[in-house]
């Protein structure tokens, strides 16, 4: 354990959970080598079992990633030309890479002020027949309004898809991301709440119809070896990455709580203080990144780099403003006003279940300091 004041404290820090975990992942790994079977074997399947049962559905279909995962989850129920998928703008541009991928158009929507994710209101004012499915993502680790948007979905018969990278173990009233939409499509990207040592990803659903489909789509379009019915993607979670998180799953929810612990702490130092942050979101909120908001954002994060804190900015540009969205249906109908304010404002601070305490302290002690060293308000 420390004892002086940490130097820097830094965004994230993989090494630390590998080192902590080194001799559990070194034996996941060599059961892997040791079995001769790489691809699609007894790790995949076992995982896939105890990762729905985590989540509290019936089926889980590994893939390669959490946007092969979205892509994936949007063939299984049939969106592709012509079909418009609505999504936010303020994740990143991974829906948006799924959607364009399917040959589908995006339809963005606008956030809320308050959890900045999607808002059922904007959601329910621009459906249009056109509007196949949604994409609802839990930002950075708090839960969509699930019960007010699957109303609007529910009115129009069209599909939820939950995009879950950010929040696995998150929950409403008990019931677990993942197990709400149609579908739900997780990451397991390094960084995640649960993350592999390599790319991979996961659908679940209590849908055996769209968990097969999406099984036959995650490997050419088989429906049996060499037995080709449509065509589909090679988009497979290899045995290694699966045994590392059969490894870490049984530690998730205590890193989650530490996730919250650490969130607390922070919301703490900056009570009274004139800018945005989490506040006490229950379980619905597993703290996959904590984000202030702030006119002075630009000077809250050098003000925090000056005392050696990472700070990183989630996300700069929405997706209807990317260069590659340029002159898109998609982009030239968005009306974001609430996305567009929030690009400007929000800033992420370190936050996961690694940090040392002396680190926390450091960070919550700079969060205290900014009423003094900059005009937050
Ligand atoms: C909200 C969200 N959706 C989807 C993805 C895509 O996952 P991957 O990087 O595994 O393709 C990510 C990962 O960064 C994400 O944060």
């Amino acid at each position: 354990m420390r004892t002086s004041p940490p130097r820097s404290v830094p965004l994230n820090d993989l090494l630390r959970q590998a080192t902590a975990l080194q001799s559990e992942l070194s034996a996941s790994v060599n059961r892997v080598l040791a079995s001769g079977w790489y691809i699609l074997g007894r790790e995949c399947a076992a995982f896939e079992a105890e990762f729905a049962a985590y989540c509290g559905v019936s089926h889980c279909v590994s893939v390669a990633n959490g946007t092969d995962a979205l892509e994936i989850a949007l063939r299984s129920l049939g969106i592709g030309p012509g079909d418009s998928v609505a999504t936010v703008a303020n994740a990143g541009g991974y829906s948006t890479t799924a959607i364009r991928s399917v040959g589908a158009e995006p339809v963005y929507i606008d956030i809320d002020p308050y959890s900045m994710n999607m808002s059922a209101a904007s959601l329910s004012a621009r459906l249009t027949p056109a509007v196949r499915a949604v994409i609802a993502t839990h930002l950075y680790g708090y839960m969509a309004d699930l019960p007010a948007l699957l109303t609007v979905t529910g009115r129009a018969a069209i599909p939820l898809v939950e995009d879950c990278a950010q929040a696995h173990g998150a929950a409403i009233g008990g019931r677990k991301a993942g197990s709400w939409g149609a579908l739900a499509c997780f990451s397991f990207y390094p960084t995640k709440n649960l993350g592999a040592l390599g790319d991979g990803g996961a659908i679940t659903t209590n849908d055996e119809g769209l968990a097969q489909r999406a099984k036959s789509l995650r490997q050419y379009g088989w429906s049996g070896k060499y037995q080709c019915s449509e065509y589909g993607r090679n988009s497979r979670l290899d045995e290694m990455q699966a045994a590392v998180l059969r490894a870490k799953l049984p530690y998730l929810d205590g890193w989650n709580a530490r996730r919250r612990e650490i969130a607390a702490i922070y919301s703490a130092a900056l009570a009274g203080q004139a800018l945005e942050y989490p506040l006490d979101f229950g379980q619905a909120y597993v703290a996959h990144l904590y984000v202030i908001r702030s006119h002075a954002r630009d000077q809250i994060r050098g003000a925090l780099g000056r005392c050696g804190i990472a700070t990183d900015i989630h996300y700069p540009v929405p997706d209807h403003l990317q260069t590659a969205a340029r002159g898109t249906r998609a982009a030239v109908t968005a009306k974001l006003p609430v996305t567009e304010q929030a690009a400007r404002e929000v800033l992420t601070l370190p936050c996961y279940a690694e940090l040392e305490d002396a680190e926390i302290s450091a960070v919550a002690g700079a969060l205290q300091a900014l009423a003094e060293e900059v005009r937050v308000g």
